[in-house]
């Protein structure tokens, strides 16, 4: 099923790094925005059709990509924000604080995975914080842009409200991260 236009209009408009992928086997892109090219080096034609973990080159996120897994796995998990070392398309890395949700249908089955990247590698608190903002703006305009043809996005803000462990850990990804990333 193609993705609403409304949502992404939305998407396209906004001023954070958002992507969207469907949820069938291995997850593949269906759609990322410009601020998400931009971040990544990557171009939306290199990555439609393919899993989000080309991105991670050969670092080891076994832990939080578990995390990941699970929450792919289960309905009753709604977000999940974890930051995980990545790889721009020029090798350069980053740590990613990748924030994502559910975009479910009228019948309750998640159709769509959203997500949003953030480089929290070089970033000061202010960027973070507007990050945020946008972010929460995101999570409440988004149910307004899909709800016409039936889609919803599960319960999000909490997470983004109760970011403060995953920015602990990537400020300690950071420290160990003096020494280079890989
Ligand atoms: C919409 C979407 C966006 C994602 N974005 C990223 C990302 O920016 N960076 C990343 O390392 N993984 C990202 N992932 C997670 C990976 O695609 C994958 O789900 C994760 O690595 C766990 O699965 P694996 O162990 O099979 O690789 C994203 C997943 C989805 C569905």
């Amino acid at each position: 099923m193609p993705l609403p236009q409304p949502l992404i209009q939305y998407c396209n408009d906004i001023h954070i790094a958002v992507s969207i992928a469907e949820n069938t086997n291995d997850h593949p892109l269906l759609y990322v925005n410009q601020h998400f090219e931009q971040l990544t080096g990557y171009g939306k034609d290199e990555l439609y059709g393919k899993n989000c973990r080309i991105l991670q080159n050969k670092s080891n996120n076994d832990y939080n990509k578990s995390r990941i897994r699970e929450f792919l796995k289960k309905d009753s998990i709604e977000s999940i924000r974890v930051p995980l070392i990545n790889f721009k398309k020029n090798g350069t890395p980053f740590i990613n604080l990748l924030f994502m949700s559910k975009i479910k249908n009228c019948l309750n089955n998640t159709q769509y995975l959203f997500a949003s990247q953030f480089d929290v590698s070089n970033t000061y608190p202010d960027i973070l914080s507007h990050y945020e903002h946008t972010l929460k703006t995101a999570l409440i305009d988004i149910p307004k842009t899909v709800r016409p043809n039936s889609l919803i996005l599960s319960g999000s803000l909490s997470v983004v409200a109760n970011a403060t462990a995953a920015i602990a850990q990537a400020k300690v990804m950071l420290d160990q991260a003096d020494a280079p990333l890989l």
